[in-house]
């Protein structure tokens, strides 16, 4: 996985068919998706239940890109092995999730996977600043993390702050919640290169009708490169 701080669009298969995953994460990479975004919620970190590492595992095969698993659980560690031995590609936990987050991302990284860091919108870009040199990805959230389809909360400031702070370090920024056109650009300025969409890209198109997520992919991409 080389580098770089080009825009890269993650489509959130939590919008897709759950009854269809396989083919909807063709679909989404046949449209342009750059990443595959995986929300793993666990009911009690966050107010809702997704799936598991036996799904995550079950995505794998399909996933020629980047898989980019989000947990919204914890604790974490307990967990870390079994998305190594799923297929992660990069595991993201949130500092909030337990007091030890540096241990965590040591942990995954030992397990042989890229370690993402996130913050919910009511935590400090602060709370990363000495957890940088262990992490290849700080996650902004800009929804309150639970569910697909919420209002964007602006969190540019602390987006901007995050860019300053990880200076040439290879630290991707990732924007989480409510991203569209309009509010991608937003974003995109303040530094991040990462855009997870879920609804934006999901919503009109399907995996008899892929186009349409071509077109969303497309829009979101052209409105933050336009930034
Ligand atoms: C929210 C999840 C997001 C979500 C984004 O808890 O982490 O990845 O699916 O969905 P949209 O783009 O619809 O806000
Ligand atoms: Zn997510």
């Amino acid at each position: 996985m080389p580098f770089d701080r080009s825009i890269k669009i993650a489509p959130s298969i939590l919008s897709a068919d759950f009854a269809n995953f396989g083919q909807e994460i063709q679909a989404i990479e046949a449209q342009g998706a750059d990443w595959v975004h995986v929300d793993v919620m666990d009911g009690h970190f966050v107010p809702n239940l997704t799936f598991g590492p036996p799904a995550v595992k079950a995505f794998r095969p399909h996933v020629k890109t980047v898989m980019d698993v989000h947990l919204m659980i914890a604790p974490v560690d307990p967990y870390i092995q079994a998305y190594a031995d799923a297929g992660a590609d990069i595991l993201t936990a949130h500092v909030e999730a337990g007091p030890h987050t540096h241990r965590t991302l040591q942990a995954i990284r030992a397990a042989g996977m890229k370690a993402g860091v996130a913050l919910n919108p009511g935590t400090p870009a602060e709370s990363v600043e000495h957890l940088l040199d262990l992490a290849d990805l700080v996650c902004v959230m800009t929804v309150n993390p639970g569910f697909g389809g919420q209002k964007f909360i602006d969190m540019t400031d602390k987006v901007r702050r995050l860019r300053q702070m990880i200076g040439d370090r290879p630290v991707h920024i990732e924007i989480d919640g409510g991203v569209d056109p309009q509010t991608a650009p937003l974003v995109a300025a303040a530094g991040a290169d990462v855009l997870v969409a879920g609804s934006a890209v999901f919503k009109g198109g399907s995996v008899t009708n892929p186009d349409i997520y071509g077109e969303n992919i497309r829009a979101v991409r052209a409105a933050a490169e336009a930034a």
